[in-house]
């Protein structure tokens, strides 16, 4: 088992381990004296891991409340978030008691902002499901829904309690979603890690505790910095800006990791091209995005996916900050007037033959 402590505006441990779910309840009473904890669950989930949780929260004197709602990116939205929190008040909870989100990023950003909002604030567990929530969403914080123009565009920091990561709930995660979860693993060793990105041309499931572990620390580490994004924070969204508008374009039918590896590979051709990085640094995070079956294109031209990512929240006035590879292991962050957006995005496009 590994403990890694994160110190923001709350200091919170994170526990990676194996079989960790059963005894979560004992953990998080150590933590939250409350009466009440409510599991935030989607449908597929709580059939897998609903009930080890509930029983291990009831033997350790909690009452059991639950909110299940269809899995997927399209609950994310504020008719969901408004019914959890009327669920919530129908319950009673009050602020000593606890939210605790089971399930993946959508679950966990959901949860968060369901907790930040309630009563100005509720204590709150994650319990992360999936390989993209284990290693990212989780942890740091950022918490939030969709909007009709554009993802997460409201949400909170709203910094967890505690962060459970049982690793053996990654066995059941479908091909697909596994793979997402590898996109912003890679991401981590293109923004940080040299050592990390090299160690992931062995597969990411022969050595998954030691590889969260290590995403965890580099997450944690930036968060520590700049817990609000003001500016190194921004390093973590590599490959995001064009990937969240992937994700819009496809009404959210393209996964977020899917959407961030394109995303990642798209603005890495640009640099090339803008002279910032070598065609080398390009090539390997091609070879490594492909050897996990991710996609390094899109569909989408160059025309619709800056209007969309023109609709991104992390535009600034008239300037976009766009997060550059200068070599695996270092990028750069840049403030990109928005009328050039267009030719850095085009000029990152695969040519289709
Ligand atoms: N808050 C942040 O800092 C942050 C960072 C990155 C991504 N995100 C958000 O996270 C979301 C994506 O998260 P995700 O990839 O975990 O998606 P997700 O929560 O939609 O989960 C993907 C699918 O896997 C299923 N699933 C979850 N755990 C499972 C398990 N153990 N076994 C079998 N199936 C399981 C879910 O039911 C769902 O169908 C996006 O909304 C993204 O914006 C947030």
């Amino acid at each position: 088992m590994k403990n890694i402590t994160v110190k923001t505006s709350k200091t919170y441990n994170i526990t990676i381990g194996t079989n960790i779910l059963d005894t979560a309840g004992s953990h998080i009473r150590q933590k939250i004296d409350g009466q009440t904890a409510a599991i935030i669950t989607d449908d597929i989930v709580s059939g897998l891991y609903e009930k080890r949780l509930s029983d291990n929260l009831v033997k350790n004197g909690y009452r059991v409340i639950r909110y299940v709602f269809p899995n997927g990116e399209s609950s994310k939205t504020a008719e969901t978030f408004f019914s959890i929190l009327n669920f919530l008040a129908e319950e009673k909870l009050s602020r000593s008691d606890v939210v605790v989100a089971l399930g993946g990023g959508v679950v966990g950003d959901l949860a968060g902002f369901t907790a930040a909002c309630y009563m100005r604030g509720i204590k709150f567990v994650q319990i992360p499901t999936t390989l993209l929530s284990m290693v990212d969403s989780s942890v740091g914080g950022k918490t939030g829904i969709n909007l009709a123009c554009g993802k997460n565009l409201a949400g909170a920091f709203y910094q967890p309690d505690a962060v459970i990561c049982d690793v053996s709930l990654l066995s059941t995660l479908t091909d697909e979603v596994f793979k997402d979860g590898c996109a912003e693993v890679i991401k981590y060793g293109v923004i940080a890690d040299k050592a990390l990105f090299e160690s992931l041309k062995n597969p990411i499931r022969n050595n998954l505790t030691d590889i969260i572990a290590r995403c965890i620390e580099i997450k944690r580490d930036v968060v520590m910095e700049d817990e609000y994004e003001t500016g190194i924070r921004k390093l973590l969204n590599f490959g995001h800006t064009v990937g969240h508008a992937i994700e819009l374009l496809s009404e959210y039918k393209t996964f977020h990791g899917h959407a961030v590896a394109a995303g990642m590979a798209i603005v890495t051709r640009a640099t090339v091209r803008m002279g910032i990085c070598k065609t080398d640094c390009l090539d390997e995070l091609l070879k490594m995005l492909k050897s996990y079956d991710l996609p390094v294109n899109t569909k989408y031209d160059a025309e619709s996916l800056t209007n969309a990512c023109l609709s991104d929240k992390k535009r600034g006035g008239d300037s976009i900050t766009m997060i550059f590879p200068v070599e695996i292991g270092k990028c750069i962050l840049k403030q990109i007037p928005v009328n050039e957006i267009k030719t850095i995005i085009q000029s990152g496009l695969e040519v289709q033959a």
